[in-house]
């Protein structure tokens, strides 16, 4: 298993080029289940969790070819010769759940393994269920599977979300591209993430409006074709490399940052004292001297600050100078990074849903455990920060949404090193 060592203490200087969106890139992926055309993807991150779903779409009967080194990939799903979304995958990767929709809306049924809950907490799919059942599937669940059917098809419905859902969104509205009449879905995700898929789905022949605010309206079309679309910039990659000059200190421009992926994580940093500048080719982001002031941060849905950047955020407030109150508010267990930022000479207080940061003048480095995704990179800025090494192990969770870290901090000055044991 490896695990990365990084030296702390350099301050950073270069850029750092940013990967397609990794959540994007994997709803686009299930919704080319939805024609018999080939959807083409490109800008697409070179992840494990992009090779896990294709696996999965592979075993659906879709044909996944990779090309430009991984940069583009094609799917054919002329057809679904399989409508079973096994375990052995689906508990790898909980994006998954989301052949969902789409294999309901082309065929009429579809079988999909219950996701299970991971670390960060229960992480339900009620939303999933009832909305697919309001647009008349009949939904059994049977030794840990989702077995859903829709017989005469799936019908527009008004459905109002009791609060927001990335993926219920998304499952929802891949199942009413296909169905009939209109569906209308309230309190719907506003993510990027969600506005791209309607973007493409739009491109496939779909009619899709209000994508991007919370009320989108979706009138069922009798087929899609195929097209080509770009993956989005990934906004949690941007977010996650514009901490590192902040907690390192220099100055990192990220190539292809776009500030209205992070408007609300840049108005945070800036109130902290960091710098960001909007440049022809991204977003610098700079720190002088000095520690950052300590602000408060409360996770809230898109444009709300995002729970993919708390952790990282977290590893920030830790250096500043004050104290920060941090609210998690979407996921009910997701300071599993605490503890570790501790083991490095951090004062955090959680209770509950909200951690209490007062920050030292030096972190030290220590060997720390990743446990989830964004937790395992909040370790690895810390170590930029911490005087000494910061062995980072556990780091397979690091690879399902970040791109060769050790290489692209490397390129900027950082010490770091994955070592494989
Ligand atoms: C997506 C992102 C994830 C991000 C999250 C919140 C992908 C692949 N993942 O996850 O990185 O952290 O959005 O921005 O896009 N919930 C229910 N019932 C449901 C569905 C959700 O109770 O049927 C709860 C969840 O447990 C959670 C909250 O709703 O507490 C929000 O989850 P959701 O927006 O659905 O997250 P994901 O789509 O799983």
């Amino acid at each position: 298993m490896d695990s990365i060592v990084v030296t702390g203490g350099r301050a950073l200087a270069g850029e750092i080029p940013i990967a397609g969106a990794k959540n994007t890139c994997l709803k686009l992926m299930c919704a080319a289940i939805l024609s018999e055309e080939p959807l083409t993807l490109t800008n697409v991150p070179r992840l494990s969790d992009v090779s896990t779903l294709s696996q999965l779409l592979e075993s659906l009967g879709c044909e996944a070819a990779l090309l430009q080194e991984g940069r583009a990939m094609v799917l054919s799903a002329a057809e679904i010769s399989n409508r079973v979304a096994h375990y052995d995958i689906v508990r790898k990767l909980r994006a998954s759940f989301n052949v969902l929709g789409p294999l309901l809306g082309r065929c009429g049924e579809a079988v999909v393994s219950l996701p299970g809950g991971c670390a960060i907490g229960a992480r339900k799919v009620d939303m999933h269920l009832s909305s697919l059942q309001a647009m008349g599937a009949e939904i059994e669940l049977k030794e840990g599977y989702v077995h859903a059917t829709a017989p005469r098809g799936l019908k527009g419905v008004e459905i109002e979300f009791p609060f927001v859902s990335v993926g219920a969104t998304e499952n929802a509205m891949c199942a009413a591209v296909l169905a009939r009449g209109t569906t209308v879905l309230k309190n719907a995700a506003r993510e990027p993430d969600t506005r791209a898929l309607a973007d493409c789905l739009v491109a496939m022949g779909a009619r899709i409006e209000g994508a991007g605010t919370s009320q989108m309206v979706i009138e069922g079309v009798d087929a899609l074709h195929g097209t080509t679309h770009r993956v989005i910039p990934d906004r949690i990659e941007l977010g996650t490399y514009m901490i590192a000059p902040a907690i390192a200190g220099g100055e990192v421009e990220l190539l292809g940052g776009r500030r209205e992926l992070v408007a609300a994580l840049a108005d945070r940093m800036e109130a902290a004292g960091i710098e960001i500048e909007d440049t022809e080719r991204g977003l610098k982001v700079s720190r002088a001297n000095g520690r950052v002031t300590a602000v408060d941060v409360a996770t809230a849905p898109f444009p709300g600050f995002p729970t993919d950047l708390q952790a990282q955020m977290m590893a920030l407030m830790c250096t500043a100078n004050g104290t920060s109150v941090l609210e998690e508010t979407i996921f009910e267990n997701r300071f599993m990074h605490a503890p570790e930022l501790i083991r490095m000479g951090a004062s955090i207080d959680v209770h509950g849903g909200t951690a209490t940061v007062t920050g030292v003048d030096r972190l030290k480095g220590a060997p720390v455990m990743a446990t989830d995704l964004r937790a395992s990179v909040s370790l690895i800025l810390a170590g930029l920060a911490a005087e000494g090494e910061t062995l980072v192990s556990r780091v397979y969770h690091l690879d399902r949404g970040y791109e060769h870290v050790e290489q692209k901090l490397g390129a900027v000055g950082a010490r770091i090193e994955r070592v494989s044991e």
